[in-house]
Parts: structure tokens; sequence; C-alpha cells
């Protein structure tokens, strides 16, 4: 039985030996190897004179996710038409990654996914349209992969070598979330939790890497109350909110008796 690394050398992918990424998979996916597994990655491959058009090349990680998840069902997407013969457990849609009609379809045929993969534009506009579109389709206990994040560096793939804070980069979007899977201990009682934060209790970022994991995010401050801050049995925003209109009575009175 081979690991996620062999197989990568066995079917050419570039996870092993160009990236450095079998071992994070599969520290994330052994579990459920023997499983009936749903994955999707987006982007198929096959790189010839410039480009990916070539019908017939590419799909060397899809080969490896075949044989390492022996009962998993897999799914390609392309934004080339890809005529590649993988078995009747693979199946490629073409389309991108950021057209909301592909993503729908995809999802409809699989319903929810266990793993999701990201190597497809590497621009940071598709990987976070992807990420928004396709995390409620991920299982509870799934896992989001996001490959090649130093695109977030780089001007020519939309990211920003000069100003590391650019919002607009995949890297910050999901630096973001941090905030998000801390949003029960942000002393704010008008913070809303969105389903990003409701449903993340990972994020892992490794070179050129990030993985998120789906999952309730229900765990209860030890701090804070609904986002307040208890002093003395008191809500600390009350207790601020008092002091501050006493100090605008003690104001008030001064300026009567004077
Ligand atoms: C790095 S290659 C994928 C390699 C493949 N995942 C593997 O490991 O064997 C990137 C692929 O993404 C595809 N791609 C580029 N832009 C895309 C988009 N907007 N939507 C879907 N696929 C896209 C390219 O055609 C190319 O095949």
């Amino acid at each position: 039985m081979k690991n996620l690394k062999q197989l990568a050398i066995k079917h050419k992918s570039d996870k092993h030996g160009s990236h450095f990424y079998t071992d994070i998979y599969e520290s994330f996916m052994f579990a459920k190897k023997n499983k009936p597994i749903k994955i999707l990655e987006i982007g198929v491959g096959g790189y010839i004179n410039g480009n990916y058009s070539d019908p017939y090349l590419g799909g060397e990680s899809l080969k490896m996710w075949r044989d390492y998840f022996k009962k998993g069902r897999i799914a390609g997407l392309d934004i080339f038409k890809k005529e590649i013969k993988l078995g009747n457990r693979v199946k490629i849609f073409q389309g991108s990654q950021n057209n909301t009609t592909t993503l729908s379809q995809i999802v409809k045929e699989y319903k929810k996914f266990d793993f999701i993969v990201d190597d497809g534009s590497h621009k940071s506009k598709d990987v976070i349209f992807s990420f928004k579109c396709l995390f409620s389709s991920l299982k509870q206990g799934g896992y989001y992969f996001i490959e090649d994040t130093q695109s977030s560096y780089i001007r020519e793939l939309g990211g920003d070598g000069a100003y590391l804070n650019n919002k607009k980069t995949a890297v910050n979007y999901f630096k973001g979330l941090v905030d998000k899977i801390n949003y029960q201990e942000i002393e704010n009682p008008f913070y809303e939790p969105d389903y990003f934060a409701k449903n993340t209790t990972e994020i892992h970022f490794f070179h050129n890497m990030i993985v998120i994991k789906k999952e309730k995010n229900l765990e209860k401050s030890n701090i804070l109350v609904k986002n307040r801050r208890l002093v003395g049995g008191t809500s600390y925003v009350a207790l601020r909110k008092f002091i501050k209109n006493f100090k605008y009575l003690a104001l008030h009175l001064k300026s009567k008796i004077n």
C-alpha cells in the first residue's frame, strides 16, 4: 500500500518534488484513506508549449487521489476541456473556478465533499471566490486546501510584494479568517459571526499552502459572555457607559455650581 508521496512520484504529480505538499495532505487525509470520500480538485494540469490547453494531458494528481482513496469519488475542474480517461470513479468538469454556474453544477452532482483542493488559476480573486462559493459544500469535519499561495506576493498573479497588508490577496483574506475563528473572544457585543466564523475551527498556514477545517465552532469564551466583559457580575461595556454618563453628570453639576 503506497503512501501519498509514493503515489505522487509514481504519477508524476508536482505535489511532491516541485512542491512538498504530500506529507501535509496525508496528515489531514490519512484517517479517511479507506472511506468512500468525495474530493474535488480545481486545476487538472498538463502543461506543454506554454499552456494547459491540451485535452489529453494532465490529471497527474487526480490519478494520485484515485489510487490513494480506493473507495473515493474524485472530481476535477479545469478551464480547458480535458479528455483524459481515469476510470469510473473520476470525473472531469470543464469551466472556470470563478463561475457560479460551473461550481453549482459540480455541487449538484456531488452534494458535499470531504476535501476540496484549489490548484487552479492561483489568482487571489479566483481563490477567494471559489472558497466563498464552495465552503458550504464541504462536509463538517472536511478540509479545504489552497496551494501555491506564493501568488499572493507576486504582482503578475494578482498578488502584492510591496504592500503586504493588501486586502485583495488570498493570504490576507485567510488571515482575516483568524479573527472569525475567535469570534467568541471579540469584546464587542455588536460583532456578528457569519457562516465562516461559525463553521471554521482550524486554519493552517504552511509555506505556500493554506488548510482550513470546517467544523462547528461552538466553544465558548472563558472570559467574555455574549461578547461582553463581565466585571464583578456587571457587563464591562455597561460599566464603561455608566462611568461615561457619570462623568457627563459631574460636568453638568459643576457647570451649575459655577
Ligand atoms: C498547476 S495546474 C494544475 C495541476 C494539477 N492540479 C496537478 O496537481 O496535477 C493549474 C490548472 O488550473 C487550470 N486553470 C487555470 N485557470 C483556471 C480557472 N479559472 N478555473 C479552473 N481551472 C483553471 C489550468 O488550465 C491548469 O490546468
